[in-house]
């Protein structure tokens, strides 16, 4: 019988991630310093290709390799979860020929990349909008997630075709619907069971939210659960970030007293 590579006595082992290219490691903090959950708005493909006087959808293309870098960084660091915008409900309002491009792009990606990811113990969870999804990237994503649903080094939640807005909206009418149905009481609707209409259920509260290109706005992305994330923008385009950047995030979150209404 063909022993099954990367498997050890029917447990899997994880590739170790890769050392960033100059060998720079992570900073020293302590473990409670470091977020569980980061969310990632990788904005500033365009602006990127614009300045160097290429197509957007060229910027879309430099910025898979910055993902990459910091799912590697983030396990060296030691983060948890990872929740990665791709594509929002509202991106729907560009270009068809942008539209397409970020499909297909997302479609290759997965399929490219999830061996690697499936090496390094990484759970890929797509956490989105069924609606609309093209059918080809939903295939993908529901591959991917079943290649890796047994690891447990990092959980990476591809956000493709998501928005806060209309997770929402879904789960209120899930929740009507249960209600008419008598499954639910209404007046026993708490936040927990709330959250169990949400896309993905098991997701932790977000602890540091961060967008890259400088803008500072959260353009609906985990509303819920970003409700007491720490909010960190950083000034660089996202096809010029890598774990470097979340790095630095993780420094300014590290400085940060999270109170949660306390006094
Ligand atoms: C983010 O980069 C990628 C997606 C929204 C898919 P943008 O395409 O928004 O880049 P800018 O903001 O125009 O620079
Ligand atoms: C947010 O970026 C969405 C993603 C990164 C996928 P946008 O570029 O779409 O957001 P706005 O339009 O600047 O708010
Ligand atoms: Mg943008």
């Amino acid at each position: 019988m063909v022993k099954k590579k990367s498997k050890v006595g029917g447990r899997k082992k994880n590739t170790p991630p890769t050392p960033h290219r100059t060998g720079v490691t992570p900073p020293k903090l302590d473990a409670k310093q470091i977020p569980n959950h980061v969310a990632l708005v990788m904005d500033g493909n365009g602006r990127w290709a614009k300045q160097r006087g290429l197509a957007r959808t060229a910027g879309h293309e430099a910025g898979e390799a910055s993902l990459l870098d910091m799912v590697h960084g983030a396990i060296e660091i030691g983060v948890k979860e990872l929740s990665a915008y791709a594509f929002s409900t509202e991106n729907w309002r560009r270009s068809p020929e942008e539209v397409k491009f970020l499909m297909e792009f997302n479609r290759q990606v997965l399929r490219k990349r999830r061996d690697e990811m499936n090496d390094l113990g990484v759970k890929i969870r797509w956490v989105g909008r069924e609606k609309r999804l093209w059918s080809g990237v939903l295939k993908e994503l529901k591959e991917a997630q079943e290649l890796t649903k047994n690891n447990k080094v990092l959980t990476l939640n591809m956000c493709v075709n998501y928005g806060g807005r209309a997770e929402m909206l879904d789960a209120a009418v899930a929740i009507a619907k249960d209600a008419l149905k008598k499954k639910i009481k209404p007046d026993s609707l708490s936040e927990k069971s709330l959250n169990k209409y949400l896309y993905a259920p098991q997701m932790r509260d977000v602890d540091l939210f961060l967008r890259s290109s400088g803008e500072q706005r959260t353009s609906n992305f985990l509303m819920w659960q970003s409700a007491y994330a720490e909010m960190v923008f950083l000034d660089v385009l996202w096809p010029d970030a890598d774990r470097r950047t979340l790095w630095k995030a993780i420094e300014i979150y590290a400085e940060r007293e999270r109170r949660f209404g306390k006094a």
